[in-house]
């Protein structure tokens, strides 16, 4: 057991005061996957959780709402600065932000130069994309199940400097990692400029071998953009171990923090290249700063980023990871080779990990998500994009096995 983890504040109250030192020394001693299986365990996380009664969410994927300790230490914080106004901008808040970027660098593994708060997975790639020196005739290279946002800014850059865009499509399930890197490699001509990758795929919870296609593309010279919105803080990593050139992600997804959180990794060598969207003469070229200067933002939101990682560290992320993963195998698992159902998620469990997407013969994926939740409250997304057509389920910490068993009979139900 990991005593830092064990010691570790949970908004105040670390897990030992939560579940009794001798009772959380058990569980700690516990192999993930076994403790994954453990619901007293989880029950016990879920009260962190203010939940509505109104319907059982398994759309955690958009947002992942703050635990109670992490939302009281936010309101908290907002107050404190309302209180001090000013006078808490021109004084601590530059020393209070590089603390946070600098626990959060340590977290991905990184070096806190190489890293920036954001406010979103968007703002992130959006300015790596924007960043780059565009000419006639470049080419980058995506696939069609990547986010809409990012492939309507690299569209923009179609317009806007006359690049080319060349997307692949990705297969559910592939025979292996090389499948998928051999796609990837065969967009790549002597044009092109910048690879995208999803680290996790929004739209079918698929995860894709990335520091294998960093390798393959950095053997032609191309760098990487990973998109990781939904990967961080969700699957264990740390960002150099993926060999990108830049990484994205929103961190009021699954970090748990407010809205409005994200974070930049840009590799040393890829920082100076790079062309800010908002001037900044107070920072050198090479200095990642010049691609934050935002203006006056809200502060406390990066300083939850604190309370956040408080919160997900006092769990771990392999305990979260295997809970997360065991969650959807549990449902999808039940459903797979059931007539009707389709799952459009990779069956192997190391392709996916809480995100899993189902689609029932008969209908339409927005009739199903709607019938999902007016006639058994459980609330979903819609997918149709890309080929993919069903309900996006994503379960959370909080998500029991009761509740997964109600969208089990749910499903069988329409699919009869
Ligand atoms: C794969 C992926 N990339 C990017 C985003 C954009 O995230 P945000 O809206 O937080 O910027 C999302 C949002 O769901 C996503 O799923």
């Amino acid at each position: 057991m990991n005593k830092r983890e064990f010691v570790r504040s949970l908004g105040g109250a670390s897990l030992g005061l939560l579940f009794g030192d001798d009772l959380w020394a058990r569980y700690a001693a516990l192999p993930p996957r076994q403790l994954a299986q453990d619901e007293p365990f989880w029950a016990t996380i879920r009260q962190q959780y203010r939940l509505t009664p109104d319907y059982i969410n398994l759309e955690n994927g958009y947002y992942s709402m703050q635990s109670q300790p992490v939302l009281e230490a936010f309101i908290a914080r907002v107050r404190e600065i309302n209180l001090q106004a000013s006078h808490y901008l021109r004084t601590r808040q530059y020393d209070d932000k590089l603390a946070v970027r600098m626990r959060l660098a340590a977290m991905a593994g990184c070096s806190h130069e190489e890293l920036i708060i954001t406010r979103n997975t968007t703002e992130s790639l959006d300015t790596v994309i924007a960043g780059f020196d565009w000419q006639p005739g470049d080419e980058a290279v995506m696939a069609a199940q990547d986010y809409g946002a990012m492939l309507d800014m690299f569209r923009l850059q179609a317009r806007r400097h006359g690049i080319a865009n060349r997307a692949v499509s990705l297969p559910m399930d592939p025979q292996s990692d090389e499948e998928i890197v051999q796609l990837y490699e065969s967009a790549i001509t002597p044009k092109t400029r910048l690879l995208m990758v999803c680290h996790m795929v929004n739209i079918t919870g698929q995860i894709l071998p990335v520091a294998k296609i960093c390798d393959m593309a950095h053997r032609h010279g191309v760098p990487v953009m990973v998109d990781g919105a939904h990967a961080f803080a969700h699957l264990e990593f740390t960002i150099p171990e993926l060999r990108c050139d830049y990484y994205g992600a929103s961190l009021h997804k699954w970090l748990g923090c407010p809205l409005g959180a994200g974070v930049l990794y840009v590799r040393r060598d890829r920082i100076a290249p790079l062309w800010p969207i908002y001037g900044d003469s107070s920072v050198a070229d090479d200095d990642i700063r010049k691609l934050n200067h935002t203006g006056t933002h809200p502060v406390h939101t990066d300083l939850a980023i604190n309370d956040a990682l408080d919160f997900h560290q006092s769990i771990g992320i392999r305990r979260k990871e295997a809970r997360l993963r065991y969650l959807q195998h549990y449902w999808t698992d039940q459903v797979r080779a059931h007539p009707g159902i389709t799952l459009n998620t990779p069956a192997d469990p190391q392709r996916s990990c809480a995100i899993a997407n189902v689609g029932v013969a008969t209908m339409e994926p927005a009739a199903l998500a709607r019938t999902l939740l007016e006639r058994y409250r459980i609330w979903t997304v819609a997918i149709d994009s890309a080929g993919v057509r069903g309900a996006r389920v994503t379960p959370h910490l909080f998500t029991t096995t009761a509740e997964l068993d109600t969208l089990v009979r749910a499903l069988k139900t329409l699919a009869a």
